[in-house]
Order: C-alpha cells, then structure tokens, then sequence
C-alpha cells in the first residue's frame, strides 16, 4: 500500500488542477491510496510566520505537517499565478520545511509535480518553481515524474470530469510509478 497526500495549489471550487487530483484518485490502482487535500484546510492554513512557528505550531499548520509525515508520498498539482506558484501553496512548502533538518516534515519526503493551464505551457514555470523551493526544503523531488498540463479546459467536461484518454493514461501511469517509487524505497 502507498498513501499519497495530494494537494491542489488552487483554492477555487471549479478548479481544473483540483478535478485532475480527482481523476488521478479514481484512476490509482487499489494499492495506491489517496487523500486529497480539503481545499477549505488549504486556504485556512495560516501564512507562514517564523514568531509563530515555535514549540506549538498553529493549529492549520499542526494538521499540514502531520498529514505531511504520515504519507508516503506527496502529489502537488499546481496553477501558475504570474509566472511562479501561488501564494498559498509556497506557505505549505514553508510550513512543511521546518523545523530545519530531518524533522521537517518535508525532509526526504517523495514529492511528484504535476502542473497545468489552460494556455500551451502548462504552467510550466509554476512547477519548476515549486520542484526548486521543495528541492530546497529538503523534499525529495521526483524529477521523473515531470507533467505540464498545457490546454487543460478542453480535456474536461462541462462538470470537470477528465475525458481526454491520453490525460487518463498519463494519470494511470503515474500512479504506477508513484507506487513502484515507494515499494523500491522501502523495499
Ligand atoms: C492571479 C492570476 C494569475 C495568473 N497567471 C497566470 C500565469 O502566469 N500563467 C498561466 O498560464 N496562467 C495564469 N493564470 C490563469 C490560470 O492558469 C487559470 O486561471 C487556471 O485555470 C488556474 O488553475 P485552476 O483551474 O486549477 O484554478 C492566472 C490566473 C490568475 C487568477
């Protein structure tokens, strides 16, 4: 069994980063269990703050980091807001990262990347920018794992559900190789 901890960057209800996190839950195989991250539980984890982060974290955060350590493998499907990744997404990478060292929650944590748009980029720059700021925190970026979702409305239906076959495929895969990534690190 490989638990995967998803989180979609994008805190809007219709969103398409959220629905492919959706898509990829129903495609993952049966050992390949998944939590997608509330997007309500994202968009109240409060801004990372150093005076705040001291032997009680707040209390948004405490849940992050805790959902953080107990997966096995985290999955970050990113929009790109003027160029990079947006706000709130960075202040999980921040929270996650500390306290420094190997008792962040982040450290050594297996993290996949997935972006996209509705332009021909896919969000590109977002994703690169949330591999470097994980790299950075000390995550354990999968830099195999490298999917930009460029033209992402026409692969969705009018009620968000993900009916381009190639995109399927591709979510299907990487659930395969999220889980093979998992069972070659623990054994
Ligand atoms: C503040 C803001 C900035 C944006 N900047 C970019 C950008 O730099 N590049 C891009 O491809 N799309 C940009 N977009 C468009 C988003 O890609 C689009 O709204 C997308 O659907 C958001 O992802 P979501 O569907 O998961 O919410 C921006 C949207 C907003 C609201």
């Amino acid at each position: 069994m490989t638990t995967v901890l998803a989180i979609s960057g994008s805190l809007r209800a219709g969103s398409y980063n959220t629905a492919l996190l959706h898509a990829f839950t129903e495609l993952a195989p049966a050992e390949v269990e998944v939590e997608i991250l509330d997007p309500a539980e994202l968009k109240a984890l409060e801004p990372y703050d150093q005076d705040d982060d001291g032997e009680v974290p707040p209390p948004h955060a405490a849940v992050l980091r805790a959902k953080i350590a107990a997966a096995d493998v985290l999955l970050i499907a990113t929009p790109e807001y003027n160029g990079t990744l947006p706000g709130q997404l960075k202040h999980v990478i921040d929270w996650g990262s500390r306290p420094r060292g190997d008792s962040a929650a982040l450290y050594a944590k297996p993290v996949a990347v997935v972006s996209t748009s509705p332009s021909d980029y896919g969000a590109l720059w977002a994703g690169e920018a949330a591999r470097k700021a994980l790299g950075i925190a000390g995550a354990r970026v999968l830099a195999e794992i490298d999917l930009s979702v460029g033209g992402v409305i026409a692969k969705f239906d009018a009620e968000n559900v993900l009916v381009d076959e190639e995109l399927r495929g591709r979510l299907t895969e990487l659930a395969h190789q999220l889980a093979s990534h998992h069972k070659a690190l623990v054994g």
